[in-house]
């Protein structure tokens, strides 16, 4: 079995079958070590893409203010890094054990928190501050709800940037409707603008498709809070 099929069977074999046992934060939490190297496997380029998008948005700022949503093993904060972009980031996840991963990172994240994002238990963090607000792959079913990203527009700065993905391929597409009836809702009612809206693979690969070299497909946000 080639490397690619061997991660795409630990991914949805395990970590996002609702048939094996545990949460999904207990097992992000056993598979944090695998994560790094099978989605490397699987081209998951989303958070190069999505750093890309952040740092074309905030070209020439300096001094920003960032928060991670669901931050994993930290490869949004790596990419926006690498791009030179001039902010400290702050961090939240559920797992510690994709948490400590992203530690290892080493100065990447000013600080990151153990928190278990829901309606119930909203972000740790003040109304009105951060410039940027991130999320990469982690608005999808099983992991966050998409009302939670009017918690994310909550604690941005007016004009401050929220960014959000979603899956966009045809099995998730209830969740990716959900999403964007919100955020229509929200654009409508002048809380936030939509600046820009990409579609950028989420995967290189698709084994749920004849041909398995077909890209899975993810959607990115990019809105400013009005
Ligand atoms: C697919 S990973 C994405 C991680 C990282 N952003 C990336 O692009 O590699 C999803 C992450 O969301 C976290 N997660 C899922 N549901 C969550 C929730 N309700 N609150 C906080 N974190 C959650 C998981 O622990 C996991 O680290």
């Amino acid at each position: 079995m080639s490397q690619v099929k061997e991660s795409w069977d630990n991914l949805y074999g395990y970590l996002l079958n609702k048939d094996q046992p545990g949460t999904i934060i207990d097992k992000y939490d056993r598979y944090a070590v695998h994560y790094d190297k099978d989605l490397g496997n699987l081209g998951y380029g989303l958070p190069a893409e999505v750093a890309g998008i952040v740092a074309n948005n905030v070209k020439g700022m300096s001094d920003l203010k960032f928060l991670d949503v669901g931050v994993g093993t930290g490869l949004l904060g790596a990419n926006l890094k690498k791009l030179g972009v001039d902010c400290v980031i702050d961090g939240i996840d559920g797992s510690q054990g994709m948490l400590d991963v992203a530690a290892k990172l080493g100065g990447v994240y000013a600080t990151l928190k153990r928190h278990m994002l829901t309606i119930d238990n909203p972000l740790p963090f003040p109304d009105v501050y951060y410039d940027v607000s991130m999320s990469s792959g982690c608005f999808s079913p099983q992991h966050i709800e998409s009302k939670m990203v009017e918690d994310m527009i909550r604690v941005v700065k007016k004009g401050g940037l929220v960014i959000v993905t979603s899956r966009d391929d045809v099995e998730f597409a209830a969740y990716r409707d959900e999403m964007e009836g919100r955020l229509k809702k929200l654009v409508e009612g002048n809380v936030v603008k939509m600046i820009e809206t990409a579609k950028p693979d989420f995967f290189a690969f698709n084994y749920n498709r004849d041909d398995p070299s077909t890209p899975s497909s993810g959607k990115c946000w990019v809105m400013k809070k009005l």
